[in-house]
């Protein structure tokens, strides 16, 4: 296999999170991300490196036997958002399951396997979005939406996007109309010049309140006042209690904020989880999908056992919501987040939730647990993407705890940390995974580790 060449072959296995192993007619083997098991595509190779070949999918020349849904949302396989809306949702949850056990067997032999949880909603399941400004083509016409799969550039406009509601929908089409009138630019994150960079919705799927944020530059100075009651004057289902502006002029392509005005209502919106409310701020982290997060930590508290009587520390803590579902079961739920107003608005939310036993501390976890008084007799985890930083599990395996529950947003990472638990004696006990992001490629896993005495 050459660099440059085309081939065509049949996709076999794919491995997390969207490494597809193709076979061609010749009987060679190569890494076509994106490719569904069963399809037969045809792939330009991009990458050689001894017997390890990565290619681009060009095309799928004919759909697999398990791509049997029959009605795909039309932006399907040009935006970046969604990978599996073909396939049923039970050959989804088949297939996710799969590449989490192939991960976890290459590093444990012996373990009880619980399966994966499905999401209790198909569509409409996620309560944050963060839409990007942009065209759709060159010198095309202003847009917002997601980014093209494999595309830093194209903006494919998801005005039918089924993984959020309708409000979410409605919102995105009134603002790119709202701007396309009055000739407003997006920001152009070649040449650096612009206004507008991004927009993230959150609503909370039980409260039914929704948060708009507006992310532009400081280039020029628009009057929104225009805007906001545009966005006030629509008939959403859900109830607009927060409306900001936020200035960023830094040129990474990610949403922040180097100063927020609020342009209506408050800074916050409410969600509900079990019997507890919670605060979430822009930049707070909160499980996107709701539904899904209440099963995932019932799953956390079933692994835990019995906590009366102990000191948890809930490691990677953002706005408190793991803390506080156990605080009422434990003797102390001690929280690390190292995104301030996450911290805050915990704080508020175990106030607000009447719970006394809850602490929340901020900074990186790596310093922090070095400061706190109180010994762990059980340890949540549940870092971002990349995982634990090796200094931090270190320290972590000192605590020399029984128990720790791992909860993982990526089961690569997961992998590569359970390897250091093991050579620390730990075992893993049991796992499962949640699957909280149905069509798309990710995944959620709960490992729960012991200490061999
Ligand atoms: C996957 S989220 C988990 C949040 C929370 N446990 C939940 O279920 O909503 C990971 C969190 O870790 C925080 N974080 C990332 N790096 C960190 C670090 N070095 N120290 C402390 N917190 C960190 C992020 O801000 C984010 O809130």
């Amino acid at each position: 296999m050459k660099k440059g060449q085309v081939y065509q072959g049949v996709a076999g296995e794919i491995r997390f999170p969207n490494r597809t192993v193709v076979t061609t007619d010749e009987g060679e083997e190569c890494i076509v991300p994106n490719a569904l098991p069963g399809q037969r595509v045809e792939f330009r190779v991009e990458r050689v490196r001894g017997t390890r070949r990565e290619g681009r999918l060009l095309s799928v020349v004919q759909k697999s036997e398990i791509e049997t849904v029959k009605e795909v949302c039309p932006h399907f396989g040009r935006c970046g958002g969604c990978l599996y809306q073909s396939v049923p949702y039970i050959q989804q949850l088949r297939i996710k399951e799969y590449q989490v056990r192939r991960l976890l067997n290459e590093v444990c032999e012996d373990y009880k396997w619980e399966g994966i949880k499905a999401s209790p909603e198909q569509y409409a399941y996620r309560n944050k979005m963060e839409f990007s400004f942009g065209n759709e083509e060159k010198d095309g016409p202003l847009t917002l939406g997601l980014h093209r799969r494999g595309g830093y550039y194209d903006i494919v406009p998801v005005t039918d996007c089924r993984i959020v509601d309708d409000d979410f929908r409605m919102i995105l089409m009134f603002t790119t109309l709202y701007f396309r009138t009055l000739n407003v630019p997006f920001y152009h994150k070649l040449k650096h010049e612009g206004y507008l960079r991004h927009l993230l919705v959150r609503k909370g799927l039980k409260t039914g309140e929704i948060m708009v944020a507006l992310v532009t530059t400081s280039a020029l100075s628009v009057d929104l006042s225009g805007y906001v009651n545009t966005l006030l004057s629509m008939t959403t289902e859900g109830t607009i209690v927060s409306i900001l502006h936020m200035i960023n002029d830094r040129e990474a392509d990610i949403v922040e904020s180097q100063q927020t005005t609020v342009l209506y209502g408050q800074d916050f919106i409410t969600e509900e989880l079990f019997d507890l409310r919670f605060r979430i701020t822009p930049f707070s982290f909160f499980q996107t999908n709701t539904a899904g997060a209440e099963i995932l930590y019932d799953t956390v508290r079933g692994y835990l056992g019995t906590t009366r009587e102990k000191e948890v520390y809930d490691l990677y803590s953002g706005t408190g919501t793991i803390a506080q579902v156990l605080a009422p079961a434990a003797k102390k739920v001690i929280g690390v987040e190292i995104v301030e107003e996450a911290v805050l608005a915990a704080r508020q939310n175990a106030e607000e939730n009447g719970l006394t036993n809850c602490t929340f501390l901020c900074g990186d976890v790596l310093k922090v647990i070095d400061e706190i008084e109180e010994r762990p007799d059980l340890i949540v985890l549940d870092p971002p993407r990349e995982g634990i930083h090796p200094k931090t599990l270190d320290k972590i395996i000192q605590f020399d705890v029984d128990r720790i529950c791992y909860i993982s947003c990526k089961p690569t990472s997961l992998q590569r940390d359970l390897v250091t638990l093991f050579q620390a004696g730990y075992i893993l006990e049991r796992a499962c995974a949640v699957d909280m992001f149905v069509g798309t490629q990710n995944i959620e896993v709960i490992a729960l580790l012991e200490k061999q005495r």
